[in-house]
C-alpha cells in the first residue's frame, strides 16, 4: 500500500506568508503520517504534473524535509506561482482532473482567481480541494484579513514613514500609490497607519475633477500659515484609473501661482509591497488556516476555505475560534461583491473613512 500524500500549490499574486502556510502544511500532514507534495508554478504546474516531494519517509515516519524549517520566514513562495489560463476553460482543466487522482487533497493558498480554479475543479473532481486565502490586497470573501495583508501593510507604513523623513526636509506633498487593483484596502487601512492627510481608492466612485480637488485641498489645509506641516502624505491606491504622475502635474497646476515653493511628488511603491519577510501575524494565520486545512482535506470535505476571523455568520466552527470555513461558492459571491461594492464590508469600510476624512487632514 502506498503512503497517502496531499498536494499543495501557490497560485496567483504571491503574498508573504505563502511559505509559512506551505510549512505548516508540511508539519501536520507528517505528524498525520500523511506525504505532501508541492506542486510547481501554481496550477500550470498541476496540469504539466510538476511535482516536489516536501516530506520524506524517515525510520518508518513520514517526516518534512529539512529545508521546510527554513521556508517559513521567506516571502515569496518557494514553490512558484503562476496565472494559468487554461485554467479558465473544462478542457483545459481536464489534465489536472486526472493528476489529482493520485492525491488525497489538493490545498490551494492564492487569491480570488486561484480560489476560482479551486472551486471549479471541486466540482470535476472526487479530490477534495480546500482553498485558503493569500493576497495583499485583502480582496477575498469571508475573509477578515488573507495571507500577506499585514506584511503589505507594515512594508507601505515603514515606505511612507521613510518618504515622509525626506518629504519634511523638503517641505513637499507625497502622493504614494500602493497596490490594489480592485481592492482599496490597504490604501485605506495604509492611510489610517500612516498618518495620512488623505487617501483615494476607486470605492469612493469619484472622478477625476473630484480626484484633483481633494488632493489640492488636502494640500492647502496642510500647508495653510495656521497649520503649517512639514508634509503632507496623500495614499492612492492602484485601482484609481487616474495615474499618480498626472494627479500630481494637475494639482501642481492648480496650486503654482499661490504656494509656489511646493513640490508635489508620486512615488509608486508597486511590486515592493508584495515581497518581504512575512510578519508574526502572516505566519500565525498561514499556521493555523495550514493546519485547518490540512484537517479539513483528511476529513473528505471538499469546495471549501479556510477563513480567519471571519466575521460574516453562516461558516461551521472549527475548534480554533479564529478559524472558520465556509464553502468556496460563498466566498467567490462575497468576493465579487466587495469589489462592485455591494457587499456590506465594503460599505462599511468606505463609510469609515468618509467618518475619518476630516479627521486625517487635521
Ligand atoms: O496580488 C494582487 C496584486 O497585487 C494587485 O493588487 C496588482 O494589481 C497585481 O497583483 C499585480 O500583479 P502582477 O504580478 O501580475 O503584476
Amino acid at each position: 500500500m502506498t503512503t497517502p500524500s496531499i498536494a499543495v500549490l501557490t497560485s496567483g499574486g504571491d503574498a508573504p506568508g505563502m511559505n509559512a502556510a506551505i510549512r505548516a502544511i508540511a508539519k501536520v500532514a507528517a505528524s498525520r503520517g500523511v506525504h505532501v507534495v508541492g506542486v510547481e508554478n501554481g496550477y500550470t504546474g498541476l496540469l504539466e504534473g510538476r511535482f516536489r516531494e516536501l516530506t520524506r519517509t524517515r525510520h518508518d515516519a513520514v517526516v518534512p524535509e529539512a529545508s521546510i524549517d527554513e521556508i517559513g520566514s521567506l516571502g515569496g513562495t518557494i514553490l512558484g506561482s503562476a496565472r494559468e489560463l487554461r485554467f479558465l476553460t473544462p478542457e483545459g482543466r481536464r489534465p489536472a482532473v486526472e493528476q489529482l487522482q493520485r492525491f488525497q487533497g489538493l490545498i490551494v493558498v492564492g487569491g480570488n482567481g486561484s480560489l476560482a480554479g479551486a472551486h471549479a475543479l471541486a466540482q470535476e473532481s472526487s479530490t477534495p480541494i480546500v482553498g485558503i486565502p493569500a493576497s495583499i490586497d485583502n480582496d477575498v470573501g469571508c475573509s477578515a484579513s488573507a495571507i500577506g495583508v499585514d506584511t503589505a501593510l507594515n512594508t507601505i507604513v515603514a515606505a511612507c514613514d521613510k518618504i515622509c523623513d525626506t518629504a519634511r526636509a523638503h517641505r513637499r506633498a507625497f502622493v504614494v500609490e500602493v497596490m490594489g487593483r480592485d481592492c482599496g484596502y490597504l490604501a485605506m487601512a495604509g492611510a489610517i497607519a500612516a498618518g495620512a492627510d488623505a487617501v483615494l481608492f476607486r470605492e469612493q466612485g469619484r472622478d477625476e475633477a473630484t480626484i484633483v480637488a481633494s488632493v489640492e485641498q488636502a494640500i492647502r489645509r496642510g500647508f495653510a500659515d495656521d497649520r503649517a506641516k512639514q508634509r503632507v502624505l496623500i495614499l492612492k491606491a492602484e485601482g484609481v484609473a487616474m495615474p499618480s504622475t498626472t494627479l500630481v502635474r494637475l494639482v501642481e497646476e492648480r496650486i503654482h501661482a499661490d504656494l509656489p515653493g511646493v513640490d508635489v511628488r508620486a512615488t509608486v511603491l508597486g511590486h515592493l509591497v508584495r515581497g518581504g519577510n512575512p510578519s508574526f501575524q502572516d505566519r500565525m494565520i498561514a499556521g493555523r488556516l495550514g493546519l485547518a486545512a490540512v484537517r479539513t482535506v483528511l476529513a473528505g470535505t471538499s469546495d471549501v476555505m479556510l477563513a480567519w476571523q471571519a466575521v460574516v455568520p453562516g461558516g461551521t466552527p472549527t475548534d480554533d475560534g479564529a478559524v472558520q470555513r465556509f464553502p468556496l461558492a460563498q466566498v467567490l459571491a462575497e468576493s465579487r461583491a466587495l469589489v462592485d461594492g455591494t457587499s456590506p464590508v465594503t460599505r462599511r469600510r468606505v463609510q469609515l473613512m468618509e467618518a475619518v476624512e476630516g479627521v486625517l487632514g487635521l
